[in-house]
């Protein structure tokens, strides 16, 4: 079981390990890959979709639920997987996606012809003004001049969800991983299932017609009597807090990613504000937040905000009462890659002509070993690897006390046994510092551009820093410090 307060570590699994010398990431690779997983100190992983997929949206774009795309591997390599997971400590958390499926669907290629599975999709006479999420209208149509609806790309046909058969394939979809041993799902689009039934346009003022509707809680509620009580499930939901929290209840998902994290500019107000926002209304369902620096959707944080603050906010938001999502790379501190546009494969970019921004630069294949080839593969990798990321490399870093790998890796070692009290409160600070109290702890941010003396906020032992040569008497612009008080 997965704790609710875990660190889970984000596997983009395309871009982790790849075992078999094909330019992609894989289930063998990951399975290797997972002693230095162990070794930073996460409690669980989550793995991007590798369910059978033609892959038009990097997976996201399901052809089979309950089958491995051959990319990736095959049942028996994620039966292997999660007994090496198991075997280690760690949970598996499985990416589930069920908004859309792929238009190689069979359920999409019988309604393309014309069956009647296209009741199982949202297929109208005429389209209405609802847009898609990579740009332009949010239809498209059938080869008899019908619009089917996909709020993603052409190729992700969105279900429909008042649809008991589509209900009842999830449901198997659920109980097929629960039995292989998964330990917890990843909800994709977890706000987008239910749509109004009348289809009507985007207002201002009452529900949305198909983001976040009452409707689509009831749905979570039935996957909770599936799930039983201790299965981890997270949504991924953007939006208020009061409207993503709602997913988190204790009888529907239990956790949802606190994303308006991924917004909120470098202030000390800014930053209390967000956190603040996110306890309230996760407290007001019974949850705590699930925390998140980056993922494979939005620019890394390294390059949103500097190396500094980017491990600043790692060690800020892993001292925080609620759960932490760790995206791979983030380890290593990596920045976005600067992907030439020839080598562009994100659809999001392709489809808008690159006015929406491009998610390749934050999925490039992480740096191993250093030199050359930075070992993530013995071929040539699906996106070129930056010549200078073997100075991130993981083998370098794991060497240097002194890294980003290093500054988390102590920091994970601590974080469960410093981090006992479920309150989090503020205390007088300066302008532009954070200093949060939990029990006999302290957070200390230091958001402003002056050294700040440690003495003068609050005394106690430092526990873990994220500024390796800071001056030990002070928390230096830029750096978080976590202190055991009272000493
Ligand atoms: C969210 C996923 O994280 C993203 O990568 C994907 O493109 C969309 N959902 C559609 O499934």
């Amino acid at each position: 079981m997965i704790s609710r307060t875990a660190v889970v570590y984000q596997v983009y699994v395309r871009s982790f390990l790849d075992g078999d010398g094909d330019g992609v990431g894989d289930l063998t690779g990951l399975t290797a890959g997972l002693d230095a997983v162990v070794r930073l100190g996460v409690d669980a992983v989550w793995l991007t979709p590798v369910y059978r997929s033609p892959q038009a949206d990097h997976g996201y774009d399901v052809a089979d639920h309950r089958a491995i795309d051959p990319l990736f591997g095959d049942l028996d390599a994620f039966d292997a997987l999660v007994a090496a997971a198991h075997a280690r400590g760690l949970g598996v958390v499985m990416d589930l996606v069920p908004n859309h499926v792929s238009d190689q669907h069979p359920w999409f290629v019988a309604a393309r012809a014309g069956g009647p599975e296209r009741e199982l999709f949202h297929v109208r006479a005429q389209p209405n003004g609802w847009r898609s999420m990579f740009g332009g209208s949010a239809w498209s149509r059938l080869p008899d001049g019908a619009w089917y609806l996909h709020l993603f790309a052409p190729e992700q046909p969105d279900l429909d969800w008042s649809q008991p058969r589509v209900q009842e394939d999830f449901a198997s979809t659920l109980r097929f991983w629960l039995d292989r041993g998964v330990d917890g799902f990843r909800v994709d689009v977890a706000g987008g299932l239910a749509k109004d039934p009348s289809y009507g346009e985007v207002r201002r003022g009452g529900p949305h017609p198909h983001w976040d509707r009452p409707e689509v809680h009831e749905i979570y509620r039935s996957w909770r009597r599936v799930l039983g009580p201790d299965v981890l499930a997270v949504a991924e939901a953007w939006g208020p807090p009061d409207r993503t929290a709602a997913f988190a209840r204790a009888d529907e998902l239990g956790q949802a990613f606190a994303f308006e994290i991924l917004r909120t500019p470098w202030s000390a107000a800014a930053l209390r504000r967000t956190v603040d926002a996110q306890l309230a209304a996760h407290r007001a369902v019974g949850a705590l937040p699930a925390w998140v620096a980056g993922n494979h959707d939005v620019a890394r944080v390294a390059t949103r905000l500097g190396p500094e603050r980017a491990l600043a906010l790692h060690l800020f938001l892993l001292a925080l009462p609620g759960a932490f999502y760790l995206y791979a790379g983030d380890e290593l501190g990596l920045p976005d890659a600067d992907v030439p546009p020839e080598a562009w494969q994100d659809p999001q970019s392709l489809r808008s002509g690159g006015r929406l921004p491009n998610r390749d630069g934050a999925r490039v294949p992480l740096p191993w070993t250093s030199g050359e080839r930075v070992g993530f593969t013995t071929g040539e990798p699906w996106l070129p690897v930056p010549a200078a990321w073997s100075g991130y490399a993981r083998d370098r870093q794991e060497a240097d006390p002194a890294s980003t790998w290093s500054v988390l890796h102590r920091a994970l070692a601590a974080r469960s046994a410093l981090w006992t009290v479920d309150d989090l409160a503020w205390e007088p600070a300066p302008p532009g510092v954070l200093v949060g109290r939990r029990g006999g702890a302290v957070v200390v941010l230091n958001a402003s551009s002056r050294p700040c003396p440690l003495a003068r906020l609050t005394p106690g032992a430092v526990v873990a820093r994220s500024d390796s040569h800071a001056d030990p008497a002070v928390v230096s612009p830029s750096e978080c410090v976590w202190v055991r008080a009272g000493a």
